[in-house]
């Protein structure tokens, strides 16, 4: 099936199921899942039973769409993702953001657990992304381009949007939390960098490292959805520390963190229309 007929397929299977028209689509990345068990009159759909969606392999990443309320707004969550290091082609990514998208979500929040390379960010910070550098090698656009979906060349000299950024400072700040801004640097992963490699991307401009999320800003961003980003970051990043890196101790940060950032998401999903650009 092309690309187009599997978004087809996705889109009247989620549809039958009572899926559509969310005022936000939501990625929650590693260890961030749980907003979604908090959403009200759930409706879930497994990523094996959605046409062209990939299984999600990663330990912390569930492997569902889940639909339903938070303070009164329709969310749909992709409750874990997928990650070119699994071994998807990046253009799988993209097939999920376009299902939202098709689904009627106008917007994406898309969060992370990421390295912090700015050497004033502290563990358990939560950053906006303010933009990123895509190191990962690949771009999920690559291939014939449906113009139906975006234009061949999109601009991205604001994927990430400063209204929603304003939305989310705001957010911060009624709770009492200050938020960090920074660039996002995409690698491919699996492996964790080494030290050389953390030092090049803070000289190009990296506050933060992570193997997710530039994919589907991407395909995002292409198909006119409002994008906000948000990074927990969960460790220094390598050589910037003493300790060595493993998923855990990023899982174990996420969940300790995992009551500020929901808190923060549920705010900003409250507020999500307010301010201009
Ligand atoms: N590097 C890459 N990805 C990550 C990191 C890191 O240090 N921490 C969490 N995700």
């Amino acid at each position: 099936m092309s690309g187009a007929s599997l978004g087809f397929a996705a889109v009247s299977l989620l549809k039958s199921k009572g899926f559509g028209q969310p005022d936000v689509a939501v990625i929650l990345g590693s260890g961030l899942g749980e907003l979604a068990n908090r959403l009200e009159q759930p409706l879930i759909c497994r990523y094996d039973d959605i046409p062209g969606f990939a299984r999600s392999t990663v330990v912390g990443h569930a492997g569902q769409l889940v639909q339903g309320y938070l303070q009164g707004k329709k969310v749909l969550a992709m409750q874990g993702r997928f990650h070119y290091y699994e071994g998807h082609r990046q253009q799988q990514i993209a097939h999920a953001v376009r299902v939202m998208k098709r689904l009627g979500a106008p917007r994406l929040i898309v969060t992370n657990a990421a390295g912090g390379i700015n050497r004033d960010f502290s563990v358990g910070d939560l950053m906006l992304i303010t933009d990123h550098i895509n190191m990962t090698g690949g771009n999920p656009l690559i291939g014939r381009n449906d113009d139906k979906l975006g234009p061949r060349f999109p601009d991205m000299s604001q994927a990430y949007s400063r209204r929603l950024m304003a939305v989310a400072d705001e957010a911060g700040r009624s709770l009492g939390s200050v938020l960090r801004r920074g660039v996002y640097m995409a690698v491919s992963g699996p492996s964790f960098e080494p030290p050389a490699e953390i030092e090049c991307y803070g000289r190009l401009g990296a506050d933060a490292v992570g193997m997710s999320t530039v994919p589907e800003v991407i395909a995002a961003v292409h198909c006119g959805m409002e994008v906000l980003g948000i990074s927990c970051i969960t460790n220094v990043a390598a050589g910037l520390g003493e300790e060595k890196l493993n998923h855990e101790e990023v899982i174990e940060v996420t969940r300790k963190v995992r009551a500020d950032f929901e808190a923060l998401v549920t705010r900003i999903i409250t507020n999500l229309d307010q301010g201009g650009e």
